[in-house]
């Protein structure tokens, strides 16, 4: 992964890893050295615990009040080399995106807070799922990540058709930044 093309991950059908070589690109530096060691310390300190299953799979039953939920699935109207249905992965269609918004309602429902990253547009598409779905639950916050696209009537320019329109849906209230990142 340090040397390969833009740091990815990529598999064929037979799950060997076929990422090219990220020539004059990637490499295995001392900045990635030092994040490294520095997480390899952080996981040894804590606590933690990793799985590796599909999120359906995941058991969120034992979570509490005190617990936090992020979700960083792949974009339904966007296409990623772990989305695209190949390469030995599922895929992510319809099918999984509204699973993955009946266990954000089961989860509100506990009371448990989460934070769910998407987009709601993606050059020229939009996603009506979640945008259905953020709008016909008061409880949910839809956070942009850029301040011009907060107003809910935005509509991309001729010369930005292309952009993307990503949010942080939250079911609680984001203290202060509206915007996250500008
Ligand atoms: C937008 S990426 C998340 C990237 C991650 N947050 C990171 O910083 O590396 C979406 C991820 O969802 C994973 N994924 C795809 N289908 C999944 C499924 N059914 N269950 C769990 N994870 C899945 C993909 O492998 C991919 O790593």
């Amino acid at each position: 992964m340090a040397f390969s093309f833009n740091h990815q991950i990529r598999f064929n059908n037979s799950h060997e890893f076929n990422n090219p070589f990220g020539r004059e690109r990637s490499s295995f530096n001392d900045t990635m050295r030092a994040n490294l060691i520095q997480f390899v310390r952080k996981i040894q300190a804590i606590n933690i615990q990793f799985t590796c299953f599909d999120f359906d799979q995941f058991d969120f039953s034992g979570l509490t009040e005190t617990d936090f939920v992020y979700c960083d699935p792949p974009y339904l109207i966007s296409l990623g080399t772990y989305n695209d249905g190949k390469r030995g992965f599922t895929g992510w269609s319809e099918m999984q995106e509204c699973k993955l918004l009946k266990i954000l309602e089961n989860l509100h429902q506990r009371h448990i807070r989460f934070a769910l990253s998407n987009v709601l547009q993606h050059k020229g598409k939009e996603n009506d799922i979640l945008t259905n779905w953020a709008n016909a639950n008061n409880y949910l916050k839809t956070n942009y990540l850029r301040a011009d696209y907060s107003n809910s009537n935005y509509q991309p320019s001729v010369c930005e058709k292309n952009a993307s329109v990503e949010v942080l849906i939250t079911n609680y209230e984001i203290e202060k930044p509206k915007t996250l990142f500008d």
